[in-house]
């Protein structure tokens, strides 16, 4: 697209300024949302217009609120938006974080809409709006929006911006028509979305669920030929675009050795020399099925005692959202189930639960990849998951197991993983011994597809279809007028 403006608009920004002890300290946040996008704006430039959400944020920005990124060497701008605690409380950990995060995965949380949440944000949408007017320099600009903190962002940008080419993605599962309609905004929102050029999903299924969801409670018309809906005129494209990592990741540059990062993780985390460590590496949140995890392996050290004393499992978990009970509340359980079940099956010397509870910077978290046996990814409902795709990038030596949910969109590419139901505590136990007597021939044969299936569908060709799609959909309006 030649001489288009790329504007990215999401809740999370890609690089956050913290005050440490007086210090400025960079931090990545954990987010599927950041890894995947980064190194798409980091290749094409552009502005992307994210909350200020770091203590140092607003120590770090011109008059206009711009910070150049990634610091050092920049290649696009930073906007930020200030929002009040009032605004992130009712836009943030209210619609979208107790409302529509719920609502969208099968974790059996039930979801929380307040009216008051509801005015909040719509009222941050229209802030975003705002800013993407002051931002664009043209007024045909390309807008990516992202996710479900902005459903109503689309629509508003179409009015302001009627030229506009606006791109959503929504990064989470969307539910089906009768789950969705439990939400009191239903129409509002699949209103808000309709005013996308092209609304993308991970997976044809989350489509077919929209179109289900707009066909039942909209005055729309769907052509299932074709995947769109037309709603007042305007046309919306529904695609499928699985979202992926950049390739090869940034992280993995100059990663020691595999022996010498798993010396290193031994080392910090004081696992076992010889153990043979399984992985978690996630955000503390309800739908990665950390319990479950949990519940295997005890289940495994309890059938399978030969792994006692052998077996390690580390799990990487970056406190998030924790302002909401229910994440507080899986953070403390998840600390009490370990301990009790390292106090089942350790011994002196032997912890087999390890928690590291704390933010994880990408270099580390592909050093813990490349020190691990197996890694486990057990979402009980997940739009892609990143974490699986990244831990496959991270064995350059094509070995290691990753046990994969099979309720992740993950598990549609990476069908060489062990695919297991994160609810069924005694397979996911099974699939883990497994994968610990796997040989180092069948790791290799099944990573090497696995790679392979990342490699080729990387971030930059998830960008790429749909920017190709939006580029044929503006010349067809350029002929159309
Ligand atoms: C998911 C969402 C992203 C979000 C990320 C981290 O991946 O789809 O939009 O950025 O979680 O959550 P947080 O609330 O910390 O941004």
């Amino acid at each position: 697209l030649p001489g288009a403006e790329v504007l990215v608009v999401s809740n999370r920004e890609p690089y956050i300024h913290n005050r440490v002890d007086g210090e400025i300290v960079l931090q990545r946040p954990a987010s599927g949302l950041v890894s995947a996008l980064e190194p798409v704006m980091r290749a094409c430039g552009g502005t992307w217009i994210a909350h200020g959400s770091g203590s140092a944020d607003r120590d770090t920005v011109d008059r206009n609120d711009r910070v150049p990124v990634p610091p050092g060497d920049p290649t696009y701008m930073l906007r930020r938006v200030w929002l009040s605690d009032e605004e992130q409380d009712g836009y943030y950990y209210g619609l979208a974080n107790e409302g529509l995060w719920p609502l969208c995965h099968i974790s059996f949380v039930r979801p929380i809409f307040r009216d008051e949440d509801w005015r909040r944000y719509r009222a941050v949408n229209e802030r975003f709006a705002d800013a993407v007017v002051q931002e664009a320099s043209r007024d045909d600009p390309i807008v990516l929006v992202q996710d479900y903190h902005f459903a109503l962002l689309p629509r508003m940008i179409r009015e302001r911006l009627p030229r506009a080419t606006v791109i959503t993605f929504w990064h989470i599962p969307w539910p089906n028509a009768e789950t969705f309609s439990i939400c009191p905004w239903r129409e509002e929102i699949i209103d808000g979305l309709l005013g996308s050029t092209i609304l993308g999903f991970h997976t044809r299924f989350h489509c077919n669920n929209f179109l289900e969801a707009a066909d039942r409670f909209m005055e729309s018309r769907i052509d299932r030929e074709h995947a769109s809906v037309t709603l007042g005129g305007h046309e919306t494209m529904v695609r499928a675009y699985p979202i992926s990592i950049e390739w090869p990741p940034s992280a993995l540059a100059g990663q020691a050795p595999v022996a010498e990062c798993r010396a290193a993780v031994i080392g910090r985390f004081g696992l076992p020399p010889d153990a043979h460590i399984a992985v978690g590496v996630e955000r503390f949140d309800y739908t990665k099925g950390l319990l479950d995890r949990i519940h295997a392996v005890d289940d495994l050290l309890g059938t399978h005692p030969e792994w006692r004393g052998k077996f390690v499992y580390l799990q990487a978990a970056s406190p998030t959202r924790s302002k909401l009970g229910a994440y507080s509340a899986l953070q403390a359980e998840t600390v009490r189930l370990a301990e009790e079940v390292n106090a089942r099956h350790g011994r002196d010397g032997y912890t087999p639960i390890v928690l590291s509870i704390r933010h994880h910077e990408p270099t580390e978290v592909f050093e813990i990849f490349r020190a691990a046996d197996l890694c486990i990814v057990s979402s009980l409902h997940d739009g892609m998951n990143l974490v699986a795709k990244e831990f496959v990038a991270a064995r350059d030596d094509e070995q290691g197991v990753l046990v994969l949910s099979g309720f992740a969109g993950a598990s549609r590419e990476l069908s060489e993983a062990l695919i297991v139901n994160p609810y069924d505590t005694r397979s996911m136990a099974a699939a883990m011994d497994a994968a610990l007597r796997m040989s180092t021939a069948e790791q290799r044969e099944r990573m090497h597809l696995m790679r392979d299936m990342v490699r080729q569908r990387n971030v930059y060709r998830w960008a790429a279809q749909m920017l190709l799609d939006a580029a044929r959909l503006r010349k067809r309006a350029r002929i159309l007028a």
